[in-house]
């Protein structure tokens, strides 16, 4: 997808979600409509969705658009337990050649994940999009998705 094209997409979804959440205060409901409108605005998505950290130590499926997924990732597991825990954007163009990729969905060819922290520096879990093409992802998307996170977890 072009640069510009990929830049006014989300600018669309940003303007919807800052319409839609207004005000608003629970986590899930966010997670929820954040995942509903970038799933739909992207074809590309294969699956959509957040897991959210708990018990200190493992990460648990939260709201999320696609095929089911495994519900439970502990820690340093895969490409989501690997970004939950060096609370670092994974951009990864084929999933094959992660070391440990978890494959909840064979058709998943490549994936992006990044940390979801609230405004004292908390973890809150990741967002994670897989598609079925190789490379989907780019610095473009960690850096949009990034502050869609940001706008609606970490700011004030
Ligand atoms: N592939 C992920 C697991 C989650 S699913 O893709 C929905 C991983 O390796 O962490």
């Amino acid at each position: 997808m072009a640069d510009r094209n990929k830049r006014e997409i989300y600018k669309q979804v940003k303007d919807q979600l800052t319409a839609l959440l207004s005000g608003e205060k629970d986590d899930v409901v966010k997670m929820a409509s954040i995942v509903a409108v970038l799933h739909a605005a992207f074809p590309q998505f294969f699956w959509t969705g957040f897991y959210r950290f708990q018990n200190n130590n493992e990460l648990v499926i939260g709201p999320y658009q696609g095929t089911p997924a495994c519900l439970r990732i502990k820690m340093g597991m895969g490409v989501c337990g690997t970004a939950a825990q060096k609370r670092e954007v994974q951009l990864v163009d084929d999933v094959h050649q992660f070391p440990g990729h978890i494959a909840c969905d064979a058709r998943s060819n490549s994936e992006i994940v990044l940390p979801v922290v609230d405004h004292a520096g908390n973890l809150l879990g990741v967002l994670d999009i897989d598609s079925t093409d190789y490379a989907a992802f780019d610095t473009t998307d960690a850096e949009e998705l990034g502050s869609l996170l940001a706008e609606h977890f970490s700011d004030c």
